[in-house]
């Protein structure tokens, strides 16, 4: 849900072989790009992208469920610069998940009361996000267990702010001073500098939690490190137990 590229239900499906996907983005240039990666990996006969908003897909439960990064889509318009609704994200994800199954949930936290100037670019607000042991209630209290957690390190936070600024560096760097948009690539440039500062990066944390919905049998999990995105060590390296694909 909120799959964006898809690159993590793909590489999900490339290590599961008799696992279908389907990724769900309200962004059609994003599941055009995910389609277009399906097809150069030989996985579009198992991977479907619908580009339309997350809350109103069908309710089908699956064995496995990932959401990172997109709780917004059951809440207020991020725009409304509303607290991010984990409640509500949680409530619609267990009924995607079958009984049993797992869902890989990532989603902001505070690790401690933010400074207003690490809160402004975002919502502007302390309780945008949740303390983990709050979130982790919200957890309970949706009908999930937690399997595994880990949090962001700072040092991934820097590699991933720096490699998203990168893209811009990369286009100004093969394109002319004067390209009409060397303009507009330059502000977004700074904005996004501008929004993570570096002398506070210890206190918003994204946190990935690998949740058991009900407990009744085992789902499918499969758990690979996604390019651009906060999926910790033992995601990548599948070393956790729990984050076998079975
Ligand atoms: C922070 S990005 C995370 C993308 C991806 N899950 C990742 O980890 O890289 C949030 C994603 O949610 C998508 N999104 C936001 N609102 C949505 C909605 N109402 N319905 C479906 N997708 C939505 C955005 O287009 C974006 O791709």
């Amino acid at each position: 849900m909120g799959c964006g590229w898809g690159e993590l239900l793909l590489r999900v499906l490339t290590s599961a072989p008799q696992a279908r996907g389907r990724g769900v983005d309200s962004a059609s240039a994003s599941i055009d790009r995910a389609r277009q990666q399906a097809l150069t990996r030989g996985l579009l006969n198992r991977a479907t992208f619908d580009a339309m908003p997350g809350a109103e897909t069908q309710a089908r439960p699956a064995d496995a469920v990932i959401c990172i990064g997109a709780s917004q889509i059951w809440g207020p318009p991020v725009e409304d610069a509303q607290p991010l609704d984990y409640g509500a994200a949680l409530r619609a994800l267990r009924a995607l998940v079958l009984t049993g199954g797992r869902l890989v949930y990532g989603e902001a936290v505070w690790s401690a009361t933010p400074h207003p100037a690490a809160a402004a670019p975002l919502a502007g607000r302390d309780d945008e996000y949740l303390s983990t042991d709050a979130l982790r209630e919200q957890i309970r209290g949706a009908g999930f267990e937690v399997v595994d957690d880990a949090q962001a390190s700072v040092q991934e936070w820097d590699v991933f702010e720096a490699g998203y600024r990168d893209r811009f560096t990369r286009w100004l760097e093969a394109h002319d001073a004067h390209h009409p948009a060397a303009g507009q690539v330059r502000r977004r440039y700074e904005e996004q500098r501008v929004a993570y500062p570096p002398a506070r990066p210890g206190e918003l944390h994204v946190a990935i939690r690998e949740l058991r919905g009900g407990f009744l049998r085992d789902g499918v999990l499969a758990c690979i490190h996604e390019q651009r995105c906060f999926v910790p060590a033992w995601v990548v390296n599948s070393r956790s137990p729990s984050c076998r694909v079975r």
